[in-house]
């Protein structure tokens, strides 16, 4: 195993418009970061993911990138970008950044060029574009839908003013796809990747990494659209070899980690040594609260990955989940995965008990070997915001589903730093946030957490501190013990003469431990007064000698 930094790294995912605003337009920013800096200093995280903050029309919240090598205006400039990477780098924190190579906005200039080169142009080879069906081609060229809701084809309006060809966009009709077979869309993110490499980024997290390569027949299908084997036959994989080459030409263990919803044998080829370094481990973050399905996303995400040396990482909530406090607050589940959407119409929830299994899985995730994936708001317990009006959503899977599916703003309402109302200092007072806060959000602001030593924040600061002070808790072996109840997990952790055991109670009833362990109990989500005691829907990580 060798020690490249990102290996075993604890990484923080700043959403930018809702980490932190410092001028007032209710959208978070760059400036807003660099006056948190502390903060995340203090938080003991070694590195920082930055969603994007590209010049943007902003239809999915940035992930519809106008110019791949700039800063919005919304978020501030280049200088406050390099500003930001110097102050993180001088406090030892690395910073990485989102690469969105599926597709661009269609206000990115190649796209406008191949929409007024009209047909057959070489600028339109660079995206999908079609004829349609029908005596006038007025009918889609095949039946794919959007991942977020509708058609996957939109149809433009020609130079000369008649109705035309249309394109392929796998997400929003303002995302079209890029034709990742073309030697020019290579060069375009190579071009990408030098320039933010130049600047220092230490990586990049690749957006929708496994559907560059499509069946570009475009035949019809049953429903949806086809996910094409991503195996070895796969040209993908020398995609990802070509941007591996470009990282290796720069000092200082740059790195990726990519984001595919594939089964762990597939997400693993794309992390073998000549590919990219890491992949979220969406497995985990897709199983319900429940004994048999954590403990089997772990065994079989670690072996996946330990075929061909990849560190694994652990990741329990991102942008585009519900937010893990409240999906662990129901334990319906279809098929061991929570339903997202529709997921709390399943039965009822239980929010104490949400946060109490949301921090026993941050201290299982976070004592287990590899990397591991914070996002901003998690380690204050944030419950989503599932009562949002309608008025005020602005995802595209609103809109695009005719309101069936309310969207993930509910996990990207902005931080509550302090103060009593609305903004909680996430802005200037009397500043309007993007996304209306939740009254009661002052209770769980970093400030009133920071006065609460039992606090969510102070507990992920004691966490962090014990990962950094011992390496068992992030390198080594894993070794599932029997437990003697099917409700609790137990994970015996060694390397280097040093052994821990985690303990994950998924069940309610307290579980208690043999008193022949030599007990020592450095850390507990749910502490108690007694030594033995793990309580329901918690987690003890025990020392052992
Ligand atoms: C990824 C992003 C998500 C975005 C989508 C389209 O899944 O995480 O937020 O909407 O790609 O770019
Ligand atoms: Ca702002």
């Amino acid at each position: 195993m060798t020690n490249e930094w990102w290996r075993e790294a604890v990484f923080y995912q700043i959403y930018p418009r809702s980490f932190s605003d410092s001028n007032g337009d209710g959208i978070g920013d760059l400036r807003g970061v660099l006056n948190r800096i502390d903060y995340l200093k203090d938080l003991g995280i070694d590195a920082l993911w930055l969603s994007p903050f590209f010049p943007s029309p902003q239809v999915d919240a940035g992930y519809d990138v106008s110019d791949y090598r700039n800063v919005d205006p919304l978020f501030g400039t280049l200088e406050d970008f390099d500003e930001l990477v110097h102050a993180c780098h001088a406090r030892n924190i690395k910073v990485t950044i989102d690469i969105v190579p599926n597709h661009c906005s269609n206000q990115h200039e190649l796209f406008k060029a191949a929409v007024l080169a009209g047909p057959n142009s070489p600028e339109r080879e660079l995206f999908h574009f079609r004829e349609g069906r029908g005596e006038h081609g007025e009918i889609a060229p095949s039946n794919w839908t959007s991942a977020f809701g509708g058609p996957s084809w939109t149809r433009i309006t020609e130079p000369d003013g008649t109705q035309g060809q249309w394109y392929y966009h796998l997400f929003d009709s303002s995302q079209p796809d890029f034709n990742w077979e073309h030697p020019a869309v290579i060069a375009e993110f190579e071009n990408t990747f030098r320039f933010w490499l130049d600047r220092g980024v230490d990586g990049f997290r690749i957006d929708v990494s496994d559907a560059l390569i499509k069946d570009t027949s475009f035949a019809d299908t049953d429903g949806g659209y086809p996910l094409i084997p991503k195996d070895d036959t796969c040209s993908i994989h020398d995609i990802y070899r070509k941007f591996r080459e470009i990282m290796n030409q720069y000092d200082g263990d740059r790195m990726a980690v990519i984001e595919t919803g594939a089964e762990d044998e597939i997400v693993a080829l794309f992390i073998r040594p000549d590919e990219m370094h890491l992949a979220f481990n969406f497995h985990f973050l897709k199983s319900a609260w429940g004994a048999d399905l954590i403990k089997h996303a772990i065994e079989q995400s670690l072996s996946a990955n330990a075929i061909v040396g990849a560190s694994t990482t652990w990741v329990i909530d991102n942008h585009d989940n519900p937010r893990s406090v409240t999906r662990y607050a129901s334990t319906t589940h279809l098929d061991g995965h929570y339903v997202p959407a529709v997921y709390t119409d399943l039965n009822e929830q239980d929010i104490e008990a949400g946060k109490l299994r949301s921090r026993a899985m941050a201290l299982l995730m976070l004592s287990l070997p590899g990397a591991a994936y914070i996002y901003n708001g998690q380690e204050l317990e944030l419950p989503n915001v599932d009562d949002l009006p309608n008025e005020v959503l602005q995802d595209p899977v609103f809109f695009r589903t005719n309101g069936e599916q309310k969207g993930r703003d509910g996990c990207r309402v902005p931080m509550p730093w302090s103060g009593t109302q609305s903004p909680f200092g996430f802005g200037p007072d009397q500043s309007q946030p993007w996304l209306p806060m939740p009254n009661y959000w002052g209770d769980l602001s970093v400030e009133t957490q920071l006065q609460n030593g039992a606090s969510a924040l102070n507990f992920y600061r004691r966490l962090l501190a014990l990962r950094r002070q011992m390496p068992v808790l992030r390198q080594g072996t894993v070794t599932i013990e029997e437990s003697g109840n099917p409700n609790v997990v137990k994970i015996l952790r060694e390397n280097v003469g040093a052994k821990v055991l985690i303990i994950t109670n998924f069940g309610d009833e307290s579980y208690f431990v043999h008193d022949d362990l030599a007990k020592k109990t450095l850390i507990a989500s749910n502490p108690t007064d007694n030594p033995y005691e793990v309580t329901g829907n918690s987690t003890v990580l025990i020392e052992i000698n």
